[in-house]
C-alpha cells in the first residue's frame, strides 16, 4: 500500500503561520584556499541558511497501523502545518523506494523510520551523492554513520532497563515471566530485549519464553494463548514491547479466567492511552513511555540539518515511567 500526504505552506485549508522559531544560522563558509574544478553534488547544493516557509521535507514512516505510529504521524503533519514547512509524507512497504522518491523531488532533508536494521547502504549513499541530509528517526540502522546525518529517536536499550527494574520492583522474590518482543529483526525489539536482560541479571526472575507479537493486538493475543496453553500458573508477570500487543495479551488473560495486573503482572512499552486506560482499571502494572508527539522536535532538527548545522549524532526523545498512582491523574490529558 502506498499513502502519499503532502502538506504545503499555503494549500488550500492549510494556513501559513510564521516560523515557530528563528531560522537557524548558516554555518560559517569554511574558507578554502583552491577551489575545486568542478564542485561536486554534494558541493553543489551547498547549504544556506532555510526558514521554515522554504523548507521542503519528505518523510518515509514505516507502514504500520497502532494508536502510536498514527500518534507520531499525526504529531508531523501538525507540526509542519503549524509552522508553514512543506511535508511530504510516505507510508509504503518498500522504503528503499520511497527514498528515492524522496530524493528525485530534491527535497530538502529526508526523515526515514527504517522497519529493518539493514539494507541502506545503496539508498544512503544516493542520498548522500544528492547532498540531501537524511535524519533516522525512531529505529536505528547497522550503518557507517557517515552515510546519514543524525539518530533522533528513543534509547531502546534503556526502555528495556526500565522495564527490568521496574519487574525486579514487582516481583522481588523472583518468579517466571514471559516476554512479546516487537518484530524479530526490529532494533526496538533486539535493543529492548537486551536492556530488560540486563536489569534481570542475577535476580531470581525466570524468563520463561519470549516471542514476537508484531506490535499488533491481535498477534500479542495469540501469543499470550499460547503462553498461557504452555505454562499454565508458572506466568508471574509479562513484559510486552507495546501496548497494543499488552492490550491483545489483557484480552488473553481474562479469557483464560485470569487476572492481569494481578495474577499476572504486566510491564508494556509506550505509555499510550491504551496502557493507561488499562492501570486505570488495576490491569497493567507500568507503562514505560515512548512518546510519538516528536514532530516539532524533528522539524526543528530537519530545519538545522537543511541549514547545514551539524547536529549531534544521536538525539533522544524525552520520556519517562508511568505506574497505576499517576495514570488516573494523566488519562485525561494524555493526547495518544
Ligand atoms: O519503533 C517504536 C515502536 O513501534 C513502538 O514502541 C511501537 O509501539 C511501535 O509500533
Amino acid at each position: 500500500m502506498l499513502i502519499i500526504f503532502t502538506a504545503a505552506a499555503g494549500l488550500a485549508g492549510c494556513q501559513s503561520t510564521p516560523p515557530a522559531a528563528p531560522a537557524s544560522p548558516a554555518v560559517p563558509p569554511s574558507s578554502p584556499t583552491i577551489a575545486p574544478a568542478v564542485p561536486t553534488a554534494a558541493q553543489a547544493a551547498a547549504k544556506q541558511s532555510k526558514n521554515y516557509s522554504d523548507l521542503k521535507v519528505c518523510f518515509v514512516q514505516w507502514n504500520e497501523k497502532s494508536d502510536w505510529r498514527a500518534a507520531s504521524t499525526a504529531s508531523l503533519q501538525e507540526a509542519a502545518q503549524a509552522v508553514g514547512a512543506s511535508l511530504q509524507l510516505i507510508e509504503q512497504e518498500d522504503q528503499v523506494s520511497a527514498l528515492r522518491t524522496c530524493i528525485s523531488s530534491k527535497v530538502d532533508v529526508i526523515g526515514l523510520v527504517p522497519g529493518v536494521e539493514t539494507g541502506w547502504e545503496t539508498v544512503f549513499q544516493e542520498a548522500k551523492t544528492a547532498g540531501i541530509p537524511l535524519i533516522v528517526v525512531d529505529r536505528p540502522v547497522s550503518l557507517s554513520q557517515d552515510l546519514y546525518t543524525a539518530f533522533f529517536g528513543s534509547d531502546f536499550v534503556e526502555e528495556g532497563r526500565k522495564a527490568g527494574q521496574q519487574m525486579l520492583k514487582l516481583l522481588p522474590q523472583g518468579g517466571g515471566v514471559v516476554e512479546i518482543t516487537g518484530p524479530e529483526n526490529s532494533t526496538a525489539s533486539l535493543e529492548r530485549a537486551k536492556g530488560f536482560r540486563e536489569a534481570l541479571q542475577g535476580s531470581k526472575i525466570v524468563l520463561l519464553d519470549s516471542q514476537s507479537g508484531d506490535f499488533s493486538r491481535t498477534k500479542g493475543k495469540e501469543i499470550m494463548v499460547g503462553f498461557l496453553k504452555k505454562y499454565e500458573k508458572k506466568i508471574q508477570a509479562l513484559y510486552s514491547h507495546s501496548d497494543e500487543m499488552a492490550v491483545g495479551a489483557i484480552q488473553a488473560i481474562e479469557e483464560a479466567g485470569n487476572k492481569p495486573g494481578t495474577e499476572i503482572q504486566i510491564i508494556s512499552n509506550d505509555a499510550s492511552r491504551a496502557a493507561f486506560e488499562a492501570m486505570v482499571a488495576g490491569k497493567m502494572n507500568a507503562a514505560v513511555e515512548y512518546n510519538p508527539l516528536f514532530g516539532p522536535q524533528f522539524l526543528d532538527l530537519a530545519l538545522k540539518a537543511a541549514s547545514g548545522e551539524k547536529l549531534e549524532a544521536r538525539i533522544s526523545v524525552e520520556e519517562t515511567i508511568y505506574t497505576p498512582g499517576k495514570a488516573a491523574k494523566l488519562l485525561p490529558t494524555r493526547k495518544y
